[in-house]
């Protein structure tokens, strides 16, 4: 493959494209497809192959459109008509209406594109999702797909690289918010000859589901940004750790690998140049501690994935002992857009120490529940209250749950708060990989509490003790607060637990269990007091 092959098929396939006058995509992402996106667009096909419409009317299966709540959902261009929990008794009125002189009864609610849902969000992570087939390569290089690995291989260094992503002050969405440029850096600067990049797809947080939907929907992005990160580092293999409870996206992105391979853009000479590379996938058991670098780089090894002191980092010693650089899904899903049009772009969106924009899943008492992608700095109220809709039957805002297990819980009072990495910790709380959960005046926080301790409990490795034995002591406080059989003994206990659990444990995932518990407490205490046994 060279750039003019690449810019061939970019061209045939725009074209092919426009060949049919009106087009309607299908989300087959997992979210629609679990409420019967599959037969909705097999239904399609069929209808528009009865009705004679094959050369007017083009059927495309493609990502998430974002509104996940409300699925099955299909767009129709060039009017861009969007239909929401579209079922089988709407198609022949669908049919129907693609012919605009007929008025037809029986469509599936309409979506409103000029909803704050869709109008404030600003999309780079996710601006092909629900616009191209995840199955096809030609639809990626369409939309400029390869064109920034050629650049990057061609005509910029492994340090030119390694500047733009530094200036465009991205900082890793998995959860700890470390700046990519600076990893990336420390990455290249080791010697030796062996260096891998991972692609961290574990993605184990209740509530969570970006990196799924941006794997499921566009997965050559991940793999470009992948192949730019190998370049600027050194590397010339990479993993991508994902989950076992992901198939849709673990088969996408096998896909995805063999159609790169094919055409040339993953293996030996990538573009004429002396750039080799190429991707292995490793499918990891559900276990969430997985997600923790230095666990889930034991896990590629084939060992049991259990976490190790750092340092040193995986950047100086990884995988099998090489520098090993681990990024998250959606920290590579930005480097393309970061590559084509400039670092000071991408800086010049966000806020002073959060650049770009952030996906996160909203989900819980709201409306408008799916994936949306906002710049840093807009506010909670914002995305509750007018991109999510607010809560459902006409309830109250509680609380918003951010950063999942690790995370806090932010009152209704401090809504205002943009979501910035500093502001949210400030507020005990993280941005996280981007799990956003509304809870209504009805939420217990201490049950709440109690499900993210549940969760850490079961999920603790248990290689450390404090981890291993203090979460399920914290459970048991927790549980017999909720039972109301708790004295002010209990809940003294709790908090020096909690403050014990968080300076002892080996790793994050210990560190930072008993956040929701102390970030309730901060808030909500009087809903622990209210729950003490009466002496
Ligand atoms: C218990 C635990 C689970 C984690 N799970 C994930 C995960 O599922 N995905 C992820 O990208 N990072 C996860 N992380 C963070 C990673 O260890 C690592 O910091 C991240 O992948 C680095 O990528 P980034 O710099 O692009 O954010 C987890 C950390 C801990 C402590
Ligand atoms: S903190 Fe928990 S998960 Fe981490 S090593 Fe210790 S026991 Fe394992």
């Amino acid at each position: 493959m060279n750039l003019e092959e690449l810019l061939a098929i970019q061209k045939e396939t725009k074209q092919k494209r426009q060949q049919k006058p009106k087009q309607i995509r299908c989300c087959i992402a997992s979210g629609c497809l679990s409420c019967g996106a599959e037969s909705v667009k097999k239904s399609l096909d069929n209808a528009i192959k009865e009705a004679h419409l094959e050369q007017e009317v083009e059927v495309l299966g493609v990502g998430c459109m974002g509104i996940c709540g409300r699925g099955p959902s299909i767009e129709i261009d060039p009017e861009t008509t969007l239909y929401h929990n579209v079922t089988l008794e709407n198609i022949p009125a669908i049919i129907t209406s693609l012919n605009q002189t007929k008025t037809s009864e029986n469509l599936p609610p309409q979506g409103d594109l000029n909803h704050p849902f869709f109008a404030y969000q600003k999309l780079i992570v996710r601006e092909n999702s629900g616009k191209i087939d995840p199955d096809n390569i030609d639809d990626y290089i369409a939309e400029g797909g390869y064109q920034q690995l050629h650049h990057v291989l061609l005509e910029m260094t492994p340090n030119d690289v390694i500047k733009e992503v530094t200036k465009s002050g991205l900082r890793g969405r998995g959860g700890g918010g470390y700046p990519t440029g600076v990893k990336w850096a420390t990455v290249a600067k080791m010697p030796g000859q062996q260096k891998y990049v991972i692609c961290n797809a574990d993605e184990g947080d209740p509530g969570a589901f970006m990196d799924r939907a941006v794997l499921e929907s566009d997965p050559h992005r991940i793999l470009e940004g992948m192949a730019i990160a190998a370049y600027a580092v050194g590397a010339n293999h990479g993993y991508i750790y994902i989950r076992a409870e992901y198939p849709l996206a673990i088969k996408r992105l096998e896909k995805a690998i063999q159609q790169a391979k094919r055409y040339g853009l993953m293996g030996s000479q990538i573009f004429d140049s002396p750039f080799d590379f190429k991707i292995d996938i490793r499918v990891g058991a559900g276990a969430f501690v997985c997600g923790e670098e230095t666990a889930l780089i034991a896990s590629v090894e084939g060992k049991r994935g259990t976490p190790r002191p750092r340092p040193p980092y995986p950047a100086e010693s990884g995988l099998w002992g090489d520098p090993t650089l681990i990024n998250n899904v959606e920290t590579y899903a930005n480097i393309v857009p970061i590559i084509r049009e400039g670092g000071d772009w991408y800086a010049s969106i966000g806020t002073e120490n959060s650049k770009g924009t952030k996906v996160f899943a909203l989900t819980g008492k709201i409306e408008n529940n799916g994936l949306i992608e906002v710049p840093m700095g807009t506010s909670i109220r914002t995305i509750v209250e007018e991109i999510g809709g607010g809560v459902l039957d006409q309830g109250t805002v509680k609380a918003v749950q951010t950063g999942g297990p690790s995370g806090g819980c932010i009152p209704a009072h401090l809504l205002d708060t943009p979501v910035e990495y500093d502001s949210l910790q400030k507020l005990g709380t993280i941005m996280g990989s981007g799990g956003m959960i509304v809870m209504d005046q009805d939420t217990s926080m201490v049950e709440i509490a109690r499900f993210y301790m549940d969760f850490c409990q079961e999920e603790s490795c248990g290689k450390c003790i404090p981890c291993r034995a203090g979460t399920v002591q914290l459970y048991d406080l927790l549980t017999k607060l909720v039972e109301r059989k708790a004295t002010q003994q209990d809940l003294d206990q709790l908090e020096a637990l909690c403050q014990m659990v968080k300076d002892t444990s080996l790793c994050g995932l210990g560190m930072t269990a008993p956040n929701p518990v102390i970030s309730t407490l901060q808030y909500f205490r009087d809903e622990y007091v209210s729950l003490l046994q009466v002496t």
